[in-house]
């Protein structure tokens, strides 16, 4: 079966083969906590083996509720935010054409929670109200209160437009098996429940229920995601460098963050992939920025930023790295059309597939900024289609981890998000005072 590959050509100016083989020994270390479960990680490492805690009832209860979600809903609102949220985004937005004129069969989802603006909500309600809708509320917490504030509102809405009983049979909860108030409200509500399982955390949560069922709800095949998922445990399992590309991701980025390259890149010339990158820079986001160390996770979309940022990559602060989503067979043939004058001067190009037009900026670009200074790394992917996706996602979220232990961080913490939410807290509470 054909993998997702990397190339590293673009360090070899930045970085020696000896400088990685030095981490050999500390990666090994690494590999045996991870594999033995030491230090109580075990604790937050049931994503290496989630495909194994699936039986098939499972998946199919997960098919069997999108699908009855499809009968019913012209509308799926998905409610959540960071981990709770960038996966499913990321992945349905891959799959997802980019313009729909004909309604199909699948509900439209929307997704909401991640943000407090009144102006987004009151939008929200108004859109929704003339439609059939169901809803899916995520929080593993079951306490975060940007989705605590939408679902309040979706659930008045749900109840006001079919009564409760009716209402119960839209509403699906995704929370933690026993913490936090949402559970208790699904228990008493009566609602179905998707449970996350206590040794997930929200950022490597989207192959759970957290992300399956939206992502089954737009129709992708979550059973091939978790085959290639699978597929790609095995292959990164490896503790040799040589042999395992993900780890040496994870060492190539603490090597360059050693060298003042605290900033990493994640660009792709497919516009597709503009959430996948979103779901990237939480993902290392949160894993990493603690204890005043981190490289700052960054993206780009070509050639969109080519014009923007573009300019800062190749000539700023050489303080970058970038890392390539280079999608192999795009599969499209559209091609630059034929005209009866050569009005703009580009007939030479007629026939030709813009995608491969499209490669040739990628090749050009990668070559500009190697030139200009900035390390460049390549994921190659052979298409984009659930089985692929389901191994990239497997690849950074353990890439991610490994990297996180090189730089001598907790991978599976956030304490820094309290700050944010005590102060607000302590703001919000004074309503209670009046
Ligand atoms: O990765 C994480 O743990 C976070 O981004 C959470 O997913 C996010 O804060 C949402 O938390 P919860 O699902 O508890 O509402």
């Amino acid at each position: 079966m054909k993998k997702i590959t990397v190339d590293f050509t673009g360090i070899k100016n930045f970085i020696s083969t000896e400088e990685i083989d030095r981490y050999q020994e500390k990666v090994t270390k690494i590999n045996d906590e991870f594999k033995n479960n030491k230090n109580n990680l075990n604790e937050m490492l049931g994503w290496l083996d989630i495909y194994k805690s699936y039986s098939q009832e499972d998946i199919m209860d997960i098919k069997k509720t999108a699908k009855e979600i499809n009968n019913k809903a012209d509308v799926f609102v998905v409610i959540g935010i960071g981990g709770s949220y960038l996966g499913a985004k990321a992945v349905i937005e891959l799959f997802k054409p980019y313009f729909q004129n004909k309604k199909n069969d699948k509900a439209e989802i929307i997704f909401a929670g991640y943000n407090m603006s009144g102006e987004y909500l009151e939008e929200l309600v108004e859109y929704l109200k003339d439609k059939e809708v169901c809803i899916n509320v995520i929080s593993k917490s079951g306490k975060t209160l940007e989705p605590a504030i939408t679902f309040r509102t979706l659930k008045t809405l749900l109840e006001d437009k079919y009564g409760i009983e009716e209402s119960q049979k839209r509403i699906f909860v995704t929370t933690d098996k026993e913490k936090g108030l949402l559970t208790k409200i699904a228990d008493k509500n009566n609602y179905k429940k998707f449970i996350i399982p206590s040794n997930i955390g929200g950022r490597y949560s989207v192959l759970t229920p957290v992300g399956l069922l939206p992502i089954s709800v737009a129709g992708i095949d979550i059973q091939e995601i978790l085959v290639g998922m699978d597929f790609a445990k095995n292959i990164y399992n490896e503790d040799e460098i040589e042999k395992n590309d993900c780890y040496k991701y994870a060492i190539v980025r603490n090597l360059l963050y050693l060298e003042n390259k605290n900033i990493e890149i994640l660009s792709s010339f497919e516009p597709k992939m503009h959430y996948f990158i979103e779901w990237f820079k939480q993902l290392f986001g949160e894993t990493e920025g603690k204890d005043l160390k981190g490289i700052f996770p960054m993206g780009v979309n070509y050639s969109t930023d080519l014009h923007s940022l573009g300019q800062m990559i190749q000539e700023g602060k050489r303080n970058i790295f970038e890392t390539n989503l280079n999608i192999l067979n795009k599969k499209n043939e559209y091609t630059l059309i034929k005209t009866k004058e050569d009005f703009d001067e580009l007939s030479y190009l007629e026939g030709v597939k813009i995608d491969d037009i499209n490669e040739k900026a990628f090749l050009g670009t990668v070559k500009a900024h190697i030139d200009g200074g900035v390390p460049n790394i390549i994921i190659n992917i052979p298409e984009i289609s659930e089985f692929y996706i389901g191994q990239l996602i497997f690849f950074f979220e353990k890439s991610c981890a490994i990297s996180a232990k090189i730089l001598g961080v907790n991978p599976f913490n956030q304490p820094g998000v309290e700050a944010y939410k005590q102060n607000m807290m302590q703001l919000i509470n004074k309503y209670k005072e009046s």
